[in-house]
């Protein structure tokens, strides 16, 4: 039988609030996330939980829990598996245990966890806020699509991922009427996005990444991939790596004095992520390194990265791994 409601289809797309994302720029991510904080306040639901792995540095201090402390905001970590995938359970009993305000998922180096649409639902049935820190994941939301539209609102971390000196947008998607409400104190609709391709940076990166992961094959068990695919859609901020048999931090030196363009995000946890509670992240944190793929990158430079690699990993193999 076929429905007989009757139907009438426009020419043209009407729906004002369908598929309507609102982008406010800032200096950087952190001060997107403070604006979202300060306009989402409520005494009643104050936690804001975040993932068991976020970094530290004297330079830059933690651009995700810093808007947090200085608020004086109450959150908690939610576990983080060995391979930095989410631990739903822990998360869940988490959302059970407290009023939650705002649950903070990163998409980590712009890769997408396969538990992110769970965690999303779970906030949600918790009635909890969601925020996709997208610090890392510009290209996978706005090219792959595959991320930054399940939660409530992202930020972008423009200088992280554009050759920008500054640069962060917080992105409030348009379902429920509390978002349309919001205003944070931003500049809206500034158009600093719109200035590069972003289709081919995203499309380069990708390149990259591919041709960097099969060229370090043969190092594995040295060193090997966190996460050996790269799911269609994702598109890397760098290529995360697990140090085996050598002194991460050593090889991290050796690389950077031979070549440069490593990093290692996180090499040290903020305070609040302790060994105790959180061995996994901490013993992630000893082993990680991130290579790069960014878009200034073609393929002679990803065969000199692959190539120092190795080289570097030779250099100090009698130095064995070292735990600390
Ligand atoms: C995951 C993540 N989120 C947010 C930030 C903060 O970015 P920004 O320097 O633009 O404030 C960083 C970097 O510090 C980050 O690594």
């Amino acid at each position: 039988m076929s429905d007989l409601r009757p139907i009438r289809i426009e020419p043209l797309a009407t729906e004002q609030h369908a598929f309507r994302r609102r982008f406010f720029w800032y200096p950087s991510a952190r001060s997107g996330f403070g604006a979202l904080l300060d306009s989402t306040a409520s005494t009643k639901r104050e936690r804001v939980l975040l993932p068991a792995f976020i970094g530290w540095s004297h330079r830059e201090g933690s651009g995700v829990l810093d808007p947090v402390t200085s608020r004086g905001i109450p959150h908690s970590f939610y576990r983080m598996g060995a391979d930095l995938r989410i631990d739903l359970t822990h998360l869940e009993e988490l959302l059970q245990r407290h009023e939650v305000r705002l649950l903070v998922i990163i998409h980590f180096f712009g890769y997408v966890d396969p538990g992110y649409r769970s965690a999303v639902d779970l906030a949600q049935k918790h009635g909890a806020w969601v925020l996709e820190d997208e610090a890392h994941a510009l290209y996978t939301d706005l090219i792959g699509g595959l991320s930054g539209s399940l939660g409530n609102a992202a930020v972008y971390s423009l200088h992280k991922m554009l050759p920008l000196p500054i640069g962060g947008m917080l992105v409030l998607n348009g379902g429920s009427n509390e978002v349309r409400e919001l205003s944070p104190a931003g500049d809206p609709d500034k158009d600093v996005l719109w200035g590069y391709d972003l289709a081919r940076i995203a499309q380069q990166r990708v390149t990259n990444a591919l041709l960097l992961a099969e060229l370090i094959g043969p190092l594995n068990g040295d060193v090997d991939l966190l996460w050996p695919k790269l799911e269609p859609g994702v598109v890397p901020q760098t290529l995360p790596v697990l140090v085996r048999s050598v002194p991460r931090d050593l090889l991290y030196e050796h690389m950077n004095n031979a070549l440069g363009g490593v990093v290692t995000l996180y090499h040290t946890l903020v305070d609040g992520i302790t060994l105790e509670e959180h061995p996994e992240s901490h013993a992630l944190s000893r082993r990680i390194m991130n290579l790069p793929v960014h878009q200034d990158l073609g393929p002679a430079e990803i065969h000199a990265v692959a190539s120092q690699l190795a080289a570097s990993v030779e250099a100090l193999r009698d130095r064995g791994p070292h735990d600390r």
